[in-house]
């Protein structure tokens, strides 16, 4: 039999309470973790979502019927206790914040009897994720996922807070759009009042907020639901929470400043760790050469090492036939794992051919300075002990080489180096390395498309320098667009906008759009900067990736309440789900077999 709350007030969460309470009266309520009962005394852990507290049932202070009330209690009643805070006269819990105090009752309530449920709540679940994603208001109530939203909730603060004291506005800006496909795909919406037509959810609200720079507002920011229909990872979600910001008269270096504080703030106040400004900066280039990615983890070495000249003359067709193509050969050396046996060496071939490598050149430096190699019979000792020497290969070391284009080389490289770096534990797991990545290339070179798109996006500043390359030389022109780096993940961009109409449509005509075609999308845009418009610049946090990262979550459906699984469906409530004949004749719609 439910109970009511009727004449109760909860006095307190669990672990707010303190031996300095010993021997008053608190009020408790939360979920039963746990009952013992021992006879005379029956024991519950009452758990919120601050902790846990232990309570007595002893039956001359709770009364009888309290006490067979207690007896019945289960795992996940829901119930509201009154009691006597005392010190646990034995048995003190070290790992509990309430460990050496009790709460004895003198009242108890059943507000909620519980079904057993699927799985236990607890800490550290084993349970399988899609069961817990389907009961995830059960999954949500342990430990971890409480802390992780807790801190989620917290950094938004701090991060409102400071944001607004440094003069940005919060603002919101639509989630119904105009369908602006650059990037990724849209979610759409059907119009009812306007049959066939139909509105975009936001990717991210980057016209929205270029608008209210022309609009005078000069510093804007939202937490901003963003919505992407892209291919779903462990940091990536179908909506998604973006820190989104834009400033008006910047320049990159004002950006910067402001959100390499905004981030010492938050890891300062949430977390209780130092970042040392400035943030260090690295251009694209520099990362794709020595990390093979334009998101380093820099928490270790095992840098890549371009040995193109090196092996320029050898006798080995792979190396020179990627060079005579225009590719590149590049190593990287795995200290001290020339022993590794050939058939983890097979493996790591494998997986750089899961990377888009053809194959993966190694060579074995043995302890006593002979090789094991795949290619050392193509090569003379001359070129092999150059060779060793560019890469600083030492006896004990294992050396790896991709030779293809420079992308794929990259690609491999980077992937490979990560993957040992974490396989072999050559990084603190703990340690917070942050790092800009700035000068990106302007655009890339699209094979599906077979046209170069925007690499950030179409609004983003070239360098001055490069603009006259914009239409004769694209993959050329560098940007001035910028990443912020933690620990190997993206966890936000942004860049310097184009605020001369000139420069926008010289950008357009290097993407191949026509006038037409750019004035039908972006009309508007280009419409306000006639106006007046001052240069302005921004940049767009990943709050889950960021909350994922500073609680050491693998995946950010570990920091989003009600997250998304692969194929996009919500195994709750079974989103997306067909609707009525009635809601698509409404809507105008007729749904098509998909071939
Ligand atoms: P960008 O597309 O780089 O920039 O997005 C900014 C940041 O948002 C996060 N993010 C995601 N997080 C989870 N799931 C996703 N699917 C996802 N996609 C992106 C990343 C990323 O760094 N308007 C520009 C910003 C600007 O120029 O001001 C933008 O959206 O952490
Ligand atoms: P093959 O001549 O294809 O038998 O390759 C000889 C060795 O070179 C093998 O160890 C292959 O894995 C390696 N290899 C093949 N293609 C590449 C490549 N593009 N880059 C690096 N190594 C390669």
């Amino acid at each position: 039999m439910a109970e009511s709350m009727n004449g109760l007030h909860r006095s307190h969460r669990c672990t707010e309470v303190g031996s300095e309470l010993v021997g008053q009266q608190v009020t408790l309520m939360g979920w039963v973790q746990k009952r013992r009962n021992l006879g005379s005394l029956i024991f519950i852990d009452l758990r919120d979502r601050s902790g846990i507290m232990q309570v007595v049932f002893d039956e001359p202070v709770v009364g009888s019927e309290g006490f067979a009330k207690a007896s019945e209690l289960r795992s996940e009643f829901v119930v509201a206790v009154v009691g006597t805070v005392q010190k646990r006269s034995a048995a003190v819990n070290e790992n509990l914040k309430t460990g050496d105090i009790e709460v004895v009752a003198t009242e108890l309530r059943i507000l909620s009897a519980a079904k057993t449920p699927p799985f236990p709540i607890e800490e550290n679940s084993q349970t399988k994720e899609e069961l817990r994603l389907k009961y995830r208001y059960l999954d949500l109530r342990r430990p971890d996922l409480q802390r992780n939203l807790m801190m989620r909730s917290k950094v938004t603060g701090i991060i409102r807070s400071f944001l607004q004291e440094e003069g940005f506005l919060e603002i919101e800006t639509p989630i119904l759009q105009k369908s602006t496909p650059e990037g990724a795909r849209d979610y759409l919406v059907p119009s009812r009042i306007h049959p066939g037509s139909f509105y975009a959810l936001p990717q991210s609200p980057q016209l929205f907020k270029q608008l209210l720079m022309c609009s005078g507002y000069d510093r804007y920011f939202q937490v901003a639901k963003c919505f992407r229909d892209e291919d779903l990872r462990a940091d990536r979600q179908p909506e998604f929470t973006q820190i989104d910001m834009e400033m008006s008269f910047v320049d990159m270096e004002d950006v910067i400043d402001v959100n390499q504080r905004l981030l010492a703030k938050v890891f300062k106040e949430a977390l209780g760790v130092e970042v040392p400004l400035p943030i260090p900066r690295m251009t694209w280039q520099e990362a794709m050469e020595r990390f093979g990615s334009d998101k380093p983890d820099i928490r270790f070495g095992m840098e890549l090492q371009n040995v193109s000249s090196v092996v320029a003359d050898c006798g080995f067709g792979v190396f020179t036939g990627a060079l005579e193509a225009g590719g590149s050969v590049r190593g990287i050396n795995v200290k001290g794992q020339g022993a590794m046996p050939r058939k983890k060496i097979d493996k790591l071939v494998d997986f750089a051919k899961g990377c888009g490598a053809k194959g993966l050149a190694y060579l074995c430096i043995n302890e006593d300075g002979t090789y094991k190699s795949s290619f050392a019979k193509f090569m003379t000792e001359e070129q092999l002990e150059a060779l060793v020497k560019a890469m600083d290969g030492e006896p004990g070391d294992l050396l790896l080489f991709a030779a293809d284009r420079d992308k794929t080389v990259w690609e491999v490289l980077g992937s490979l180096r990560l993957m040992l770096g974490k396989e072999l534990g050559l990084y603190d797991e703990k340690k917070f390395a942050f790092l800009w990545v700035v000068d990106f290339p302007q655009f890339e070179w699209s094979d599906e498309q077979n046209r170069f798109v925007a690499m950030h996006h179409p609004f983003t500043m070239p360098y001055e320098e490069d603009i006259d390359k914009l239409v004769s030389d694209p993959g050329a022109v560098r940007a001035k667009a910028y990443d912020i780096i933690l620990n190997g993940c993206e966890l936000g961009g942004g860049s310097i906008r184009i605020h001369q109409n000139d420069v926008q449509e010289k950008m357009f005509e290097a993407l191949g759009f026509t006038n037409e075609e750019a004035h039908d999308r972006f009309g508007f845009l280009l419409d306000a900067f006639s106006y007046g418009v001052p240069p302005h610049a921004g940049l767009a946090f990943g709050l889950d990736r960021m909350i994922m990262l500073m609680m050491g979550a693998d995946s950010i459906r570990d920091v989003i309440a009600f997250p998304k699984v692969k194929d996009a469906s919500c195994l709750m409530t079974e989103a997306p789900t067909p609707v009525e004949d009635v809601q698509l004749k409404e809507l105008s719609l007729a749904i098509t077999e998909k071939e």
